[in-house]
């Protein structure tokens, strides 16, 4: 099945371009802060050609956010390396698929429907969620199930900010993010074996903690297609498949909810999917990760840190959980 063969490895090229390094710069002057040596050296072009970047998109400014967690060391994935290897089924089930195919998604207009067991249930205007909490810049890092992991600048907010303003009832256990499913636009629907729409879920305490962001634009600009244009989510301490990109219905139950993943290999997929190298997937090991854009092909693999690192802030919601079990 497509599905399977595409959840092997096939690594990118790593790429020598580092716009990173010109972000980098260009923040460092935006936020007023001592400029670094990141301008050193641009190294020589890479060999593998540029795809084309979908023009300049608009800007989407940011504040720097005083969530924990938030602002990794680490360097910044190249732009080019996240905007073209990607994971969006609905485009194709090659990683170059979404940046070749997601360009005919029309993202405006755009709503939001809120469901379930709120107490303000309706319809939100992608205009009306962009303004309602301050942007925020925020460098996670993104580890994909598949042993592969980047780190990104996102724009966004705490999606704490959003589920405060619909009050939840009670009974509102989990938090289901429902995504775009459009035929007309989406190219890659009758492949992938998965059923759509795609879904997603995180328990309550999961979807209100502050580093789990509602994300709508990377390195300074909105989101591109590709990485889930107009408004997605980000839990950075999971794998990369419990961010559900272009999200259009988030949805508040008491049951805890399948996701897509887990209908699609119960065997191979549970509910939580935290980041943890202890944890092997069935078909291969979780204790190591590869870099998108930094690390060559041959290039030693980083140690997977439990939760992807972000132990300190999140550890607590697990404590005594058998995370084996709760996979
Ligand atoms: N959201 C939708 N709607 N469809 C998808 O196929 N793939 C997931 C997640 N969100 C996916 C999705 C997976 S497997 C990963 S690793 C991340 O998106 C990839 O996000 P990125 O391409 O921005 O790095």
């Amino acid at each position: 099945m497509h599905l399977l063969k595409d959840h092997g490895f096939a690594h990118p090229i790593a790429s020598e371009i580092t716009p990173q390094a010109v972000y980098a710069q260009r923040r460092r002057l935006v936020q007023g802060l001592v400029a670094g040596a990141a301008l050193g050296a641009l190294p020589s072009l890479s060999a593998r050609a540029q795809p084309a970047r979908p023009g300049k998109l608009a800007a989407l400014p940011a504040g720097r956010s005083a969530v924990a967690g938030a602002s990794t060391m680490d360097k910044l994935t190249p732009y080019v390396d996240v905007t073209t290897y990607n994971n969006f089924y609905e485009f194709g089930t090659d990683k170059s698929d979404p940046a070749r195919n997601a360009g005919r998604l029309k993202t405006r207009p755009w709503t939001v429907a809120i469901e379930g067991e709120v107490k303000k249930p309706g319809t939100w205007d992608l205009d009306t969620l962009l303004k309602l909490s301050p942007m925020e810049e925020r460098i996670y890092r993104l580890r994909c199930v598949e042993g592969w992991s980047m780190v990104v600048p996102w724009v966004g907010y705490s999606l704490a900010e959003l589920i405060k303003r619909v009050e939840p009832t009670g009974n509102a256990k989990f938090v289901q993010f429902v995504t775009l499913v459009d035929k007309a636009q989406m190219p890659g629907l009758d492949g992938g074996g998965l059923d759509w729409p795609y879904v997603e879920a995180l328990r309550m305490d999961e979807a209100l903690h502050p580093l789990t962001l509602l994300a709508f634009g990377l390195y300074g600009e909105v989101l591109p297609n590709q990485n889930g244009a107009p408004l997605r989510l980000v839990a950075p301490w999971k794998y990369g498949f419990k961010s559900g990109k272009s999200i259009v219905k988030i949805r508040f139950v008491e049951k805890q909810p399948k996701t897509s993943w887990e209908v699609a290999i119960p065997s191979e997929y549970g509910f939580y999917s935290n980041v943890n190298p202890k944890v092997d997937h069935p078909r291969w090991s979780q204790a190591t990760e590869r870099r998108i854009g930094e690390d060559g092909l041959f290039a030693k693999k980083r140690p997977t840190l439990m939760f992807n690192g972000y132990e300190p802030q999140v550890g607590q919601l697990y404590a005594g959980m058998d995370l084996k079990k709760f996979y």
